[in-house]
């Protein structure tokens, strides 16, 4: 049964009293501060304005660099509804690329796993992170949020405290201090939150692993209908795009490969090699290559995901490797759980607040462990022999051959558990 919700309290207008400034001394009142304008960051302040909840959120890079930043590009069904139920999927419905599927290729077989089929009718949709952020930060600055960017010297302070503190130089090179009931540290794996934590509070659970992705953004149409992850002995090769004329490539490479030895005819012709299936006429296209970069792999969680008023969300607290594609979705997860916890907190209740690592951190365990899967599933080690790779290619026969083991993949890849967007639905 479709149960239609209502907000508690109506949203602001956008000149909100509960956000003073005091010219003389530059000190501002907030309900939230929000550190980082990454997906995490930019999603809370709307669904904190969607509530009446106003925020200061701060940033230090420029919003041109924030929107070109090139990242992930898979939306599990729930982030999709997410966006749809908040009012931002306008341009996500025009463009967003919908795939019921993705190819699993080994030993020179290409399978295909049904997500459609296996999961009563769940899929995903290509959508890339920097139209994500486009769209956000379009929303905040039309909505009238208060969101600074190009700032230095950020800094969280009074922490244990009900009146917690957000410090920034502005772009202008104003010093301001903004006085908040809670602050949200949306900044990243390399942001300033989790070390404003002491050590001795938290538990970290960290893995690196022994290679990197260098991807690469291509003017050229994909090669497939949908994503192709390839195990392959030189290593894993994944075919992703960006729009039905760009596509988007990634190839397995040593951790410190310096990006000069990987010239474009190399690159293209490695993935061509890693993509190869001799006898079935397929062939990958080649374009001009528009960017390229390495991504080191590594999977941390950071726990709890609080300390007294500061609430961490995304990177910040928790990294997986790229493989699943779940780093974009577990941040958006994540400030779901987030905004009616701090809707509720700032109004005297802190139980959701109370259980807010809890609830995300059962996400975060269940996308690392599918993460970590898919990666020592479809790469090379460096040493690793022939029973590795037997091992391996035993999983991905079992994973296509058996209904079991692909419904599995599949639910993980859709999202699971299916998200409860803590939004009123439309139907
Ligand atoms: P971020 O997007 O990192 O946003 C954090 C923001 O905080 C940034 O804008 C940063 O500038 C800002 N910030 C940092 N410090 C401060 C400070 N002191 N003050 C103010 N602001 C600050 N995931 C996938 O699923 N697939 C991929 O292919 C993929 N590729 C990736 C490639 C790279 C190079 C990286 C780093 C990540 C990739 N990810 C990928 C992961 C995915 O992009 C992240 O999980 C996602 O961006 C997390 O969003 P976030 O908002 O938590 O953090
Ligand atoms: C993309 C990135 C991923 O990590 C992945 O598993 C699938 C697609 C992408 O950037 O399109």
């Amino acid at each position: 049964m479709c149960v239609k919700r209502t907000f508690p309290r109506r949203a602001r207008p956008a000149c909100d009293p509960t956000t003073r400034t005091d010219q003389a001394t530059n000190r501002t009142r907030t309900q939230v501060g929000i550190v980082g304008a990454g997906p995490a960051g930019l999603l809370l302040s709307h669904l904190l304005a969607l509530r009446g909840i106003d925020s200061v959120l701060v940033e230090i890079r420029s919003r041109a660099y924030c929107e070109a930043r090139q990242r992930a590009g898979v939306l599990e069904d729930g982030s999709v509804r997410l966006l749809r139920e908040a009012g931002l999927a306008a341009r996500l419905d025009q463009q967003g690329l919908e795939h019921g599927g993705i190819y699993l290729q080994f030993a020179g077989e290409r399978h295909h796993v049904d997500f459609r089929e296996l999961t009563g009718g769940r899929t995903v949709t290509v959508y890339a992170q920097t139209e994500v952020v486009k769209d956000l930060i379009a929303q905040r600055i039309a909505a009238g949020g208060s969101v600074h960017f190009e700032v230095t010297d950020t800094a969280v302070s009074e922490l244990t405290t009900d009146r917690p503190v957000l410090r920034f130089t502005d772009a202008a090179g104003v010093t301001r201090e903004v006085t908040c009931d809670a602050i949200a540290g949306c900044d990243g794996f390399h942001g300033i939150c989790r070390p404003a934590i002491p050590p001795d509070t938290l538990t970290v659970r960290e893995r690196d692993y022994p290679y990197a992705w260098l991807g690469i953004l291509a003017d050229v149409p994909p090669s497939t209908d949908e994503l192709i992850y390839a195990h392959h002995e030189d290593g894993f090769a994944l075919h992703s795009l960006r729009s039905p004329t760009v596509s988007r490539l990634y190839l397995q490479v040593a951790p410190d490969e310096p990006m000069q030895d990987w010239p474009d005819d190399r690159i293209w012709a490695e993935l061509a090699r890693r993509f190869a299936l001799p006898g079935s006429g397929w062939e990958l296209q080649t374009g001009p290559v528009l960017e390229k970069g390495i991504t080191p792999m590594r999977s941390f969680v950071s726990a709890p995901m609080r300390y007294g008023r500061l609430f961490l969300a995304g990177d910040a607290a928790h990294i997986v490797p790229p493989t699943g594609a779940k780093g974009l979705n577990l941040a958006l997860a994540d400030v779901a759980v987030l905004a009616p916890a701090l809707d509720a907190l700032v109004h005297g209740d802190p139980g959701l607040a109370d259980a807010y690592s809890q609830t995300c951190l059962r996400r975060v365990w269940r996308s690392t462990h599918f993460s970590w899967w898919m990666t020592t599933m479809l790469h090379r080690s460096p040493g690793a022999g022939p029973m590795e790779a037997e091992l391996q290619l035993s999983q991905l026969r079992y994973v296509v051959d058996s209904r079991a083991a692909a419904t599995s993949l599949a639910e993980n890849y859709t999202g699971f558990p299916e998200l409860d967007t803590h939004l009123p639905t439309a139907h």
